[in-house]
């Protein structure tokens, strides 16, 4: 993406430039992508994209004088540059199939379970599902902890949570 006319701004009013990761950012979030999404395929903690992701918005809105943020920036910056490349085809959502599974979960989650196991085949979309259910169920925040498979390399629970508790 050609940005060149909101560089020269940014070096004008501020004498700063974008760095690179700000770059990146930039143009993952006008595509569509989230933080998430930005984290892994950059290999960055998704923390830390969003921390240089709330310095850029702070830069933009001062640059271009109005409350700039993930949200609003494609609709703000298409006003300047209305030749800003369409969203592509892969951000469609593309969660598809699943009303059953979603119903089922809320079930169990009604009736009390407070731990749920999702199984099956490699690739079938547990992940996705778990991640979807826990997007519509509004929490304040939600820990995602990856165990190891191999037994010698599991992390024992007290030690998982007390990491944890550290972060928050
Ligand atoms: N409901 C869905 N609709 C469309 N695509 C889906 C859906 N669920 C999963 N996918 C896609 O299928 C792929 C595999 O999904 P996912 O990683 O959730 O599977 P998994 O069961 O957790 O796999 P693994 O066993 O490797 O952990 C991903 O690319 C995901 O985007
Ligand atoms: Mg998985």
């Amino acid at each position: 993406m050609d940005f060149s006319w909101l560089e020269q701004l940014i070096v004008n009013k501020t004498g700063d430039k974008l760095n690179w990761l700000q770059t990146v950012i930039l143009e993952q979030v006008l595509q569509g992508d989230t933080y998430g999404e930005i984290s892994e395929a950059y290999g960055y903690t998704e923390g830390h994209i969003k921390d240089i992701g709330s310095q850029l918005w702070q830069l933009l809105s001062q640059v271009l004088e109005q409350r700039i943020n993930k949200k609003n920036c494609r609709a703000i910056l298409e006003q300047y540059q209305p030749s800003l490349p369409q969203l592509s085809a892969k951000k469609i959502p593309n969660f598809i199939g699943r009303e059953p599974a979603m119903l089922h979960l809320n079930t169990l989650i009604n009736q009390g379970s407070k731990v749920i196991v999702i199984q099956g085949e490699g690739g079938l979309g547990k992940t996705t599902l778990a991640q979807q259910y826990l997007k519509t169920q509004k929490f304040e925040m939600v820990l995602e902890l990856l165990m190891a498979k191999e037994r010698r390399y599991i992390t024992s629970a007290e030690q998982v949570v007390e990491e944890q508790g550290k972060l928050i």
